[in-house]
């Protein structure tokens, strides 16, 4: 249950924050999230069977976790000795993976530091290695939580978004890496009420 807690809270609140910062700075790709949720849930609460039915916002949160993976590296320990890629990897030798270099790098991103929920179609994944993409990790010590964490992600994203538009103050986001991703300074935003329109006849 600790676990859970430490694992699952910090990354994604900071999945959510850079998602929003992204939005912020790109108000076109935030009136297409917003105009598939009021399509898709009009002014009801979101359910979990809603996450289907909300394919855009889901490609905006994988972009933004692409852009800003919550864990930018991770390792593992070789059992025995290998080699990988013509490299000799010695019995005990930590192995880093780093998502932030494997999800900017050109070899599999066109425009890697562009903000693009399009390459999250069923389409363009299916274009790509299974790893080019891996902010939960992978294999049987892949991150637990994902399908939740994405579940309650769309979730908050679809009710801020309803509710509320956001514009980036802050630009420029220097990041530093630990554990986890952190914006070294603020990441300051405006948010306004989204004006409701009339229903016709009420005008
Ligand atoms: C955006 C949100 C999240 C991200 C980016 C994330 C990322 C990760 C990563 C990269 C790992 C290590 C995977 C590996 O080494 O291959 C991991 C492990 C883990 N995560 Fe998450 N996580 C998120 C949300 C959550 C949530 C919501 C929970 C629980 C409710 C959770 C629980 C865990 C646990 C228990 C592990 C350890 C699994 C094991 O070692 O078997 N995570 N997570």
């Amino acid at each position: 249950m600790l676990v859970f807690l430490l694992a699952g809270h910090e990354t994604t609140a900071t999945s959510l924050a850079f998602a929003l910062h992204l939005l912020g700075r790109h108000p076109e790709e935030q009136a297409l999230a917003r105009e598939e949720i009021v399509r898709v849930l009009g002014d009801r609460t979101p359910e979990a069977a809603d996450l289907d039915r909300l394919p855009y916002l889901t490609r905006v949160l994988k972009e933004a976790m692409r852009l800003y993976p919550a864990a930018p590296v991770m390792g593992r320990n070789a059992v025995a000795a290998t080699e990988i890629d013509g490299y000799a990897v010695p019995a005990g030798a930590t192995v880093i993976l780093a998502p932030w270099v494997t999800h900017r790098h050109p070899r599999y991103w066109s425009d890697p530091d562009r903000f693009d929920p399009g390459r999250f179609t069923p389409e363009a994944e299916a274009g790509r290695p299974r790893y080019a993409w891996f902010p939960f990790g992978g294999g049987p010590r892949a991150c637990i939580g994902q399908h939740f964490s994405m579940l309650e992600s769309v979730i908050a994203l679809a009710m801020l978004l309803r509710a509320y538009e956001v514009e980036a103050v802050d630009t420029e986001v220097p990041v530093s890496a630990g554990i986890t991703l952190r914006a070294m300074g603020p990441m300051r935003c405006r948010i306004r009420p989204v004006e409701k329109e009339e229903p016709e006849g009420q005008r």
